[in-house]
């Protein structure tokens, strides 16, 4: 592929405007303290590395910025406005979409048709939105079931079955959508327009990781969230979603980068805020935060069959 001959572009010196501030945000779940205290912020034009080993707090840190969870204590703001106690779809508008470490896909919609939500996810009144509420189906990505195999789960099928009433009666609808020029062009950017029409379920797993980006891209965001989004992946194909990581902030996103493996960060992070046991251990450049001894530590300590929690 052409990106993994692409060299790192240095980053446009990022200008100074705050975009998300997590200030002091503590997140327990019963007797576990998933985050404690955690402040850092992220600047327009970043790519910030959110690192850890595993249990680490990195998706939970992602969850409460995305109204999945309300943190315990603590403020997230994002473009100065409080983001906690908000809805996920009220984020969303209000410009941070994510990707999940577990795939989240509608399996029985097409490729286009997955960014054709996301789309629509930006739009207050939908065509979508409303032929969804009429079938009672909530399309957040948040409640979809991951793709996790072959098999379909009893609310995989359930989905399937309301999905494709829903499109069966909708799908004319859909191609005249001006969305639909917008989802192509997003797909072409994530490298997968070949497969445009193929159902997300029969993509291969790396198409599938692709299209949860170009899904999120499509709700216009201003802070992209990405979920170890090269989980699973060989070496070539981690560098090559690395590249694709460095095109979409040259596009003008701010992107939060989860990410396990450190050496993968490395490459393409502005900076790095490493967490361990839901605290903030380590903040800065890269090379600054690879040579810290509590950072070595927190990764030597890990076991070795830990790679994918
Ligand atoms: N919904 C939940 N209920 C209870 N504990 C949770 C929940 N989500 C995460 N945790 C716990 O919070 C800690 C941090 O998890 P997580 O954010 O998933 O870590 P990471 O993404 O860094 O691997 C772990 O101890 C995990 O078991
Ligand atoms: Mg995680």
């Amino acid at each position: 592929m052409s990106e993994l001959s692409l060299e790192k572009q240095t980053n446009a010196t990022p200008d100074d405007e705050v975009v998300l501030e997590v200030d002091q945000v503590t997140l327990k779940f019963g007797g576990v303290v998933a985050l404690n205290g955690v402040d850092f912020h992220i600047r327009r034009g970043e790519i910030l590395g959110l690192i850890g080993p595993n249990g680490a707090g990195k998706t939970t840190c992602f969850n409460a910025m995305t109204g999945v969870y309300a943190p315990t204590s603590g403020n997230i703001r994002f473009l100065g406005k409080q983001v906690s106690g908000r809805q996920s779809h009220q984020i969303t508008r209000m410009g941070i979409a994510r990707t999940f470490q577990n795939i989240r896909l509608f399996p029985e919609m097409s490729a286009l048709e997955n960014v054709l939500v996301g789309c629509d996810a930006r739009h207050k009144t939908s065509v979508l939105g409303a032929l969804f509420r009429a079938y009672r189906v909530r399309p957040k990505p948040e409640e979809l079931p991951e793709i996790t195999g072959t098999g379909l789960t009893r609310a995989q099928s359930r989905l399937r079955r309301a999905t494709a009433k829903v499109f069966g009666v909708s799908r004319h609808t859909l191609e005249e959508r001006a969305g639909r020029k917008k989802a192509m062009e997003l797909l072409r950017f994530v490298g997968i327009a070949d497969r445009a029409n193929d159902l997300a379920r029969n993509l291969p797993y790396g198409y599938q990781r692709r299209l949860e980006i170009a899904r999120a891209m499509a709700t216009e965001p201003q802070l992209l969230c990405l979920d170890e989004p090269a989980a699973g992946f060989n070496p070539a194909e981690k560098e090559s979603l690395m590249a694709l990581i460095r095109r979409i902030r040259d596009r003008g996103l701010t992107v939060l980068l989860i990410e396990h493996d450190m050496k993968l960060v490395m490459g393409v992070t502005d900076r790095i805020v490493v967490l361990e046991f839901g605290q903030k251990i380590a903040e800065g450049l890269p090379s600054e935060v690879a040579s810290n001894p509590k950072v070595i530590a927190a990764y030597l300590g890990e076991p070795d069959d830990a790679a994918s929690a």
